[in-house]
């Protein structure tokens, strides 16, 4: 199948591991140019080394803070400057922590939500404003199956997600008037940093690390950043043109809710 994204330019938040890294280098492979930003500068220049000679002039690693709302205004102004359009969006940056409802702190709630739902929310905001000069766009929010499976000890990551699914239909009714097409994604266990640090609120308890990987979902296996990486392209792509204000779920089977 021709995605042909070839040309197109896009902006992935958190683009510097895990899925959001994967999703960067297949825009790259797929012929598009990509503007990555994170927090950390060493795995943005990995990100970049991995591109290899397919990321010269097409890749920018960028430095932010996507808790700031300055940091992204910065983000947007740079893909601009630097590419001179944003066909499309990937908000992907978030790291909501588990833990116990009794002890989890004002701040962690708040910090949490600042980069999930309001850094999604601004990176939206700000982009949507140069979609709607061009008269298109695709937005694509990766949310997470937290929240279609609310958990006492997941309470702050499952309540950011399932409020991203809400505002990723709300926007597809605004975008529709900006000729912007919005659509939603809930991943189920990846295999990323991110998993390995949290293994043990997602898996059964008593299980070894290799164990839990395995009854994570009903396939026997968790995900690949790659398998995750491929939906959003599609999704970004004119093939899934008719796809707007959906949240799709990609999970292996393991959310056994009849939603998602
Ligand atoms: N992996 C899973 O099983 C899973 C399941 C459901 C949903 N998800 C969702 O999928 C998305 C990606 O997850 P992942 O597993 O790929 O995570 P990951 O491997 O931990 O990568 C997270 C990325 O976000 C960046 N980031 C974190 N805080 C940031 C901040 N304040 N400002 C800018 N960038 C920031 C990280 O770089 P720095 O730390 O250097 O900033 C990194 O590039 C997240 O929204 C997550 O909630 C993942």
């Amino acid at each position: 199948m021709q995605l042909n994204l070839n040309g197109k330019i896009a902006i992935v938040t958190g683009g510097s591991k895990g899925i959001g890294q994967a999703t960067a280098l297949g825009f790259l492979e797929e012929g598009a140019s990509v503007l990555v930003c994170a927090r950390g500068k060493e795995a943005l220049e990995e990100t970049v080394r991995l591109a290899g000679k397919k990321g010269e002039g097409r890749i920018i690693g960028m430095q932010a803070d996507l808790t700031q709302g300055e940091a992204i205004k910065a983000v947007v102004a740079r893909c601009v400057e630097a590419f001179g359009r944003i066909d499309i969006l990937v908000n992907n940056a978030g790291s909501a922590r588990p833990g116990d409802f009794l002890t989890l702190p004002d701040e962690a709630w708040i910090d949490d939500w600042t980069l999930k739902f309001f850094g999604y929310m601004r990176m939206a905001r700000e982009v949507l404003a140069h979609m709607h000069k061009q008269g298109a766009g695709v937005i694509i929010n990766v949310a997470g199956t937290g929240g279609l499976k609310p958990m006492g000890s997941y309470m702050i990551g499952g309540s950011a997600n399932i409020a991203v699914n809400h505002f990723t239909k709300a926007l597809a009714d605004e975008g529709a008037k900006h000729g912007v097409r919005v659509v939603g994604i809930n991943p189920g266990p990846i295999l990323t940093e991110r998993l390995q640090k949290f293994i043990s609120t997602f898996a059964p308890a008593g299980a070894s690390q290799e164990e839990a990987l395995k009854k994570m979902t009903p396939l026997g296996r968790v995900g690949k950043s790659e398998e995750v990486a491929d939906l959003i392209l599609f999704l970004a792509s004119e093939r899934a043109a008719f796809i707007h204000g959906a949240n799709i779920t990609i999970d292996g089977g393991s959310n056994p809710g009849l939603i998602g």
